[in-house]
């Protein structure tokens, strides 16, 4: 009896994560044909191949750019998680629709807890996230960051002469979140430590865990694929709880006091940073609009924070391990930062727009290895349509921004790192708006593009003129994906000071 109950339940589990899922995917190809390519791997779809793919490859976007080039013509790869149709999107005029129309997905949980982000700007719900918008957006503006240029400046220069490079990713890491958090927090939020190590430290440090902990541990990313947002406090594992633990430490123990003394002794009309600006929302609440809460506060610190520094800081080190592979280029960009800024200490605003080749360069590194490789994976609210693709509700789908890249539809020998494509007229066949968008697109773009961009170029820039950029081409290089595609491994990219 015991024997038949148990085959009954294998039965039912091999109906539903293999046969009914194989079948939808069927389904797709029989009514899409050559616009969609089945990629089925029991429970794990598509994502069993980043591990294939690093370990046959060493890098782990390498089996998907050639699936694209073999086939360019493919509108979307339909794959599967547990029993979970997954579209991967590549085409961009498809991937168009899923970021203009936003409102129709809400974001996986990669990333996701209640405490550290279910009302921050990244995971909040549409009403919270348009107000959040609203009243940062001004700061992000060009005209806005320009001011904050000397302090992007000062903040490299003196790690640059005091702190140990050796790792450059986690010298660029420290960096980058200084920078962020001088430029938009107040002094209070700066040198605060929890457990022994600085703010930033701990936040990037727990923000990584948490993200390798829901993509990699089998039991969490199970229960947050079949329970999304109910799986937090749903019978947590050992490793849960301690990261729950340091999380209310974070929020509780240390953010929250501050929050609660800057809000008792807010004066309006004071400095105005991102903190003040909040505060001073918080207090003037409308009763017709979103409610801003304490918690709120100390989420938007840590979403800010966290954002901005891993993806800006990782992009760096991608692009200074290109500048190491090609020297030619790299004393070029030497050369026009020394016409552009000249003896100046500071890489100013009016140098920005004039560094061209550095530019380029960054834009080529963007393409060539983006490390954020896509906006987070949606989940369909509804059903509805992208062009004849009916999307159901439920059904995960991706924006694959990186795949345009990839293709020679769209740029001319696109397995060639050639920056100067970029000088070109028009470095982009076939544009539809889409088809290069690191920083996403539509009503959830990064806000904080043109922070990054200003900060890639004076970092990148200011190392070049003071350092030679070193890559060991005799030393095997891999792509690890870890939350982002990265070097590896961590010393390859050396920097070695120029005599001047
Ligand atoms: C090279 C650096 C950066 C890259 C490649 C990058 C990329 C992205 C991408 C692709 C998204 C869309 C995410 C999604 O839809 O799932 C995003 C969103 C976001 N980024 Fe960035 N980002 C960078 C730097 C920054 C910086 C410096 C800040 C702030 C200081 C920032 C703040 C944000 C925020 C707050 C969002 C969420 C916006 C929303 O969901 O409405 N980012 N970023």
């Amino acid at each position: 009896m015991i024997c038949y109950i148990f085959l009954a339940g294998l039965a039912v589990l091999f109906y539903v994560f293999v046969i009914h899922i194989y079948a939808k995917l069927w389904l797709l190809k029989l009514k899409h044909g050559k616009d969609v390519e089945i990629s089925y791997f029991p429970l794990f779809g598509d994502y069993f191949y980043l591990t294939k793919s690093f370990k046959k490859y060493g890098d782990a976007m390498e089996i998907f750019k050639q699936r694209y080039q073999k086939n360019p013509n493919i509108k979307f790869v339909a794959s599967n998680i547990l029993n979970k149709v997954f579209l991967f999107i590549h085409d961009p005029e498809y991937y168009k629709s899923v970021l203009v129309n936003h409102q129709s997905y809400t974001k996986v949980e990669i990333l996701y807890h209640p405490k550290l982000s279910s009302t921050s700007i990244l995971f909040g719900e549409p009403d919270k996230v348009k107000q959040q918008r609203n009243l940062l957006g001004e700061a992000f503006t060009f005209e806005k960051l320009k001011q904050r240029t000397p302090i992007i400046n000062e903040v490299l220069l003196q790690k640059l002469e005091k702190e140990d490079k050796t790792d450059v990713l986690d010298f660029l890491t420290k960096t980058s979140s200084e920078i962020i958090i001088k430029t938009f927090f107040c002094k209070e939020l700066q040198d605060i430590i929890v457990q022994g190590n600085d703010i930033t430290t701990e936040m990037i440090d727990l923000i990584t865990q948490l993200g390798n902990m829901q993509m990699n541990d089998l039991y969490v990313s199970v229960k947050l694929a079949l329970l999304g947002r109910k799986a937090f406090g749903f019978f947590p594992s050992k490793k849960e709880k301690l990261l729950d633990a340091r999380i209310d430490r974070l929020i509780d123990g240390t953010l929250m006091p501050i929050i609660k003394n800057k809000i008792a002794n807010y004066k309006a009309n004071q400095n105005q940073d991102f903190l003040d600006l909040y505060v001073n929302a918080y207090l003037n609440q409308k009763p017709n609009e979103p409610k801003i809460t304490e918690l709120e506060l100390c989420q938007l610190f840590v979403s800010i924070v966290s954002a901005g520094t891993d993806t800006s800081s990782h992009q760096i080190a991608i692009t200074l391990y290109y500048l190491g592979i090609d020297r030619k280029a790299q004393e070029e960009i030497r050369q026009e930062l020394i016409n552009v800024v000249g003896d100046e200490v500071d890489i100013q605003p009016q140098h920005l727009s004039k560094l061209v080749l550095l530019n380029a360069f960054i834009y080529e590194a963007f393409r060539v290895k983006s490390t954020v490789i896509q906006p987070l994976t949606r989940i369909a609210k509804e059903s509805h349509y992208i062009q004849n693709l009916k999307i159901e509700k439920g059904t995960y789908v991706a924006a694959l921004t990186t795949a345009p890249s990839w293709s020679s539809k769209y740029f001319n020998d696109p397995n060639k790192f050639d920056y100067k494509r970029w000088l070109s007229q028009r470095p982009i066949q076939e544009d539809n708006g889409y088809v290069f968008v690191p920083f996403s697109a539509g009503g959830r773009n990064c806000i904080g593009q043109h922070m990054a961009m200003m900060t890639m170029k004076i970092m990148i820039g200011q190392i070049l003129r003071k350092y030679d950029v070193i890559v060991d081409q005799t030393v095997q290089v891999t792509f690890p994906l870890v939350l982002f595609i990265q070097y590896s491994p961590k010393n390859l990219v050396k920097l070695e000071k120029r005599k001047l």
